[in-house]
């Protein structure tokens, strides 16, 4: 059931226009131009910024309230959940306050250029 609906999730995330991204909006990206990667940019952003509580490896208190089911250890799992994580840090509400490090406005324009560039 979980798997069931975690597959439709990952394969529709591989069509770029399915489903609402939700958030943003007013940002213009050329696709054509992004070099944004999960290996030379979104894996390195999560670790700074998100991993702290959204982690397999992190358990308990430690978590900082964060759903034991929302983590982004992997690509498929940032893929399946690309629109809430786009709206939060666009909304600046993911990281929340109590978190030790934010991201810049640089940093959180390129979270969305590689979002809506494909999460790839
Ligand atoms: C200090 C711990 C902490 C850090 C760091 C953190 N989160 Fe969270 N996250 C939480 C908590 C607590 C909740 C549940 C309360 C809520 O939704 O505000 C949550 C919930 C979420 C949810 C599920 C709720 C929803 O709106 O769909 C998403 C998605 C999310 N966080 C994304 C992120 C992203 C992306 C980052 C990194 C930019 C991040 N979080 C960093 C603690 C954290």
């Amino acid at each position: 059931m979980i798997r069931t609906s975690l597959l439709a999730l990952a394969l529709c995330s591989l069509l770029t226009a399915c489903g609402d991204d939700g958030g943003g909006g007013g940002n213009t990206v050329d696709c054509a131009q992004s070099t944004l990667t999960y290996d030379n940019f979104g894996s390195q952003f999560m670790d700074s910024y998100c991993l702290g509580c959204h982690s397999t490896s992190v358990s308990g208190g430690a978590r900082g309230g964060a759903p034991v089911a929302v983590n982004f250890d992997e690509l498929t799992q940032i893929q399946t959940q690309k629109g809430r994580i786009k709206a939060r840090v666009n909304a600046k509400t993911m990281p929340p306050a109590t978190a030790n490090a934010s991201p810049s406005q640089a940093e959180i324009d390129d979270l969305v250029e590689w979002i809506d560039c494909g999460v790839n």
